[in-house]
């Protein structure tokens, strides 16, 4: 088996001025719908609206027992991400170039690499047509276990807390359309994370092109009438409250996730919900994206770098373009406090179950 290894440190490597990125724009979209089932639409599309003061402090344990969870034990690979890139080139009558086609959670882990010495990751590549397309998908995460504390609530219902603060910040369609008993009702509200709004987005980093889908919240206002314009998307995030040094360090490091993530698909704005321990809303805090990396550096004690993050990926992507250049499925692995990516073939031919049928179909009869 023959290995490439990328050394993640030294990190001076990547300081200095950023490689060029693009702002990412959206090219299509889809949804899911309250059953999970895929729509080519923006029907699940959410508008961001707060909870009142008024109704603050709110309590988001409320509803758990009757949650409409989405099963995520099914894989559901890169399939409602093709499909919407066939549907686009239908559309378009134009190929879809670009060389890297993932979801946005699995960027999320690169970028965030060079400062998340722990944590581990696995996914897979292969590589598809002569314009260099990889398109990767997550085989499984390596997280490392987290033991409760007697007395403290159950991982289930921290999940449940950031999903009712997503359901009781949003409204379905603008505020003008929506009733007042509609708002007011938000917070008794059944919570269903099946529905979700995803956008794929056309971005960059040094001279690798990308291909991105991920989930977006809400958005601010509306969508903007002239295509090519910047989309007002609002990232929801909930935390607990910070009381002590420590709690803050973990917070800062939350915000480089809540970066990363939100930077990738051009999300400008974060909401954060502060909540106590037993999961009660206490206030909300608006944070602008690009501004995060800054205020960490200022006011915070510069546990990461943006920039590194941004150049760290410019330069790995490209090199990950010259090892991935034959037919075949890869592995890109990151192992638990491990200071090196390895990628290695893992198959010699096909596309290991990554790429759908449909697309492999509609791609071989262009
Ligand atoms: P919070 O982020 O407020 O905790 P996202 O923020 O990506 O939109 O995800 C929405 C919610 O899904 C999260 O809210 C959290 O409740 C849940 N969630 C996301 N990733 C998770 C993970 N790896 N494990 C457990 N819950 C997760
Ligand atoms: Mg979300
Ligand atoms: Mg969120």
């Amino acid at each position: 088996m023959n290995s490439h290894i990328f050394d993640i440190q030294p990190l001076h490597r990547f300081s200095g001025s950023n490689a060029a990125i693009r702002r990412p724009r959206e090219i299509a979209y889809f949804s899911y719908d309250d059953e999970h089932n895929f729509r080519l639409d923006e029907s699940s599309m959410r508008y961001y609206y707060p909870p009142q003061p008024s109704q603050l402090p709110l309590d988001l344990s409320a509803g758990f027992d009757t949650f409409q969870k989405l099963d995520d034990a099914p894989d559901e690979h890169l399939d409602a991400l093709l499909d919407t890139i066939v549907a686009l080139e239908q559309n378009t009558e134009k190929k879809c170039e670009a060389d890297i086609v993932t979801w946005r959670g699995m960027m999320t882990k690169i970028m965030t690499a060079p400062f998340d010495m722990l944590n581990g990751f696995e996914m897979n590549a292969t590589y598809f047509q002569v314009e260099n397309n990889t398109y990767k998908n997550a085989q499984k995460e390596i997280q490392r276990n987290q033991r409760m504390p007697p007395g403290m609530p159950s991982q289930d219902m921290m999940a449940y807390w950031g999903y009712k603060f997503e359901t009781v910040s949003v409204i379905p369609d603008t505020w003008g359309e929506t009733s007042r008993e509609k708002i007011e009702g938000r917070i008794h509200e059944i919570v269903n994370n099946k529905a979700q709004y995803c956008s794929v987005v056309r971005t960059g980093f040094g001279k690798v092109k990308l291909v991105i889908g991920g989930e977006v919240d809400a958005i601010w206002d509306c969508k903007p009438v002239r295509k090519e314009d910047p989309i007002n998307w609002v990232e929801l995030k909930t935390t607990a409250e910070l009381f002590n040094d420590k709690e803050k360090l973990k917070y800062e490091r939350k915000l480089l996730k809540f970066w990363a993530q939100s930077f990738l698909l051009g999300v400008p704005k974060i909401i954060v919900g502060f909540r106590d321990r037993d999961g009660m809303l206490l206030r909300l805090e608006e944070l602008e994206t690009h501004g995060i990396p800054g205020k960490v550096k200022r006011e915070g004690r510069g546990s990461w770098d943006g920039n590194i993050c941004i150049n760290f990926t410019a330069t790995f992507l490209e090199w990950l373009k010259t090892i991935v250049n034959t037919e075949g499925t890869w592995r890109i692995r990151k192992r638990e406090k491990s200071p090196v990516i390895e990628v290695f073939k893992v198959e010699e031919s096909g596309n290991g179950g990554i790429l759908s049928s449909s697309f492999v179909e509609w791609r071989t009869k262009q």
